[in-house]
């Protein structure tokens, strides 16, 4: 059930589904910056020398900002998973686990999968890049391990949240594609998940993930950066929100600012420096909290991308 949205009078006629079970993502999952660099070009913003001190202090709190609004926050240290890993305490299929020392990007955990409406289990990433594709055994791996049940990678590339969005409070699923994450993987994940997906085309790889162009903030409202999608995209996404705040072109780029994340339904955490999209998010009621991110953007991302949203942690 891969959503259409009936172009008829009755602009409201985009079919949603009823919240069947309200999504129970109350675990933000964070992937220790131990190995973070920028050591090649995957996306246009990559480059820079990062300062490894700075890198670290900056994640601190980021998390830390999430100590205090989320109901838990876990962190996966790759340190640990690669220990596990080589002790073959995981099925052979992980035998060819790559050391975290090979995999500067693994920090933005959105990327490694993304969590079932209900919360107990997730569904890996089956990343786009080489760079990158050793990273998801890591992550199911610290899944197994604390109860998620971990679900077949889909057979098409999959960047997890990074493209795979969950509408607030609804068991609807915004699915970006086209640059990392490919359109087909959306059926399988329609059935797969039993949730309606409407797709988002992606274009230009400024705009590589959905996160980088795409924020829902609260069940009527979202922030985008209108200049990443299609006339189509853009139709539909005015379909489904009443609201449609836009962030500056500039500042979408230059600072992430749409790689942001509404915690709860009024605190918008995003990334410093940001201040014309601080206003557009005050203006519409919202609280924007700025954390310094620029560490992290020298690889092409921010607050949103950093974490990842799991069901509760049993
Ligand atoms: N360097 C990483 C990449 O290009 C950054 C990922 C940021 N993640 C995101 N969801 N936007 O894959």
């Amino acid at each position: 059930n891969v959503g259409e949205v009936c172009d008829e009078t009755d602009d409201r006629s985009v079919r949603l589904p009823d919240i069947r079970s309200r999504p129970d993502h109350s675990t933000v999952l964070f992937a220790h910056p131990r190995h973070f660099d920028v050591r090649y070009r995957i996306n246009p913003y990559m480059g820079g020398r990062v300062d490894t001190d700075r890198a670290r202090e900056q994640w601190r709190t980021l998390k830390d900002a999430y100590e205090r609004y989320a109901t838990s926050v876990a962190v996966l240290d790759p340190a640990e998973t690669w220990t596990a890993l080589e002790d073959g305490e995981y099925s052979d299929e992980d035998a060819d686990a790559v050391s975290p020392a090979h995999l500067p990007d693994m920090v933005f955990c959105a990327n490694h999968g993304l969590a079932t409406p209900d919360g107990t289990g997730v569904v890996p990433a089956t990343m786009a890049t080489d760079e990158r594709a050793g990273e998801p055994t890591h992550f199911a791996a610290w899944c197994d391990d604390r109860g998620y049940e971990v679900l077949d990678a889909p057979d098409y590339r999959f960047e997890g949240t990074g493209d795979a969005i969950w509408h607030p409070e609804k068991r609807l699923l915004w699915g970006g594609y086209g640059v990392r994450t490919d359109q087909r993987v959306y059926d399988e994940l329609a059935d797969r998940l039993d949730a309606t997906v409407l797709t988002l085309e992606l274009t230009d790889d400024h705009y590589y993930h959905l996160d980088v162009c795409f924020a829902p903030l609260d069940a009527s409202t979202v922030l985008i950066q209108p200049d990443a999608f299609t006339a189509d995209g853009l139709a539909t996404i005015r379909t489904v929100f009443d609201r449609v705040l836009e962030a500056p072109l500039e500042e979408s780029r230059n600072g992430l600012a749409c790689n942001c994340h509404c915690v709860d339904g009024e605190t918008v955490l995003l990334g410093a420096g940001n201040p014309r999209t601080e206003r557009v998010l005050s203006e519409a009621g919202f609280d924007p909290v700025p954390i310094p991110t620029d560490e992290f953007q020298k690889a092409g991302g921010s607050v949103c991308c950093l974490k990842l949203e799991l069901g509760a942690l049993t």
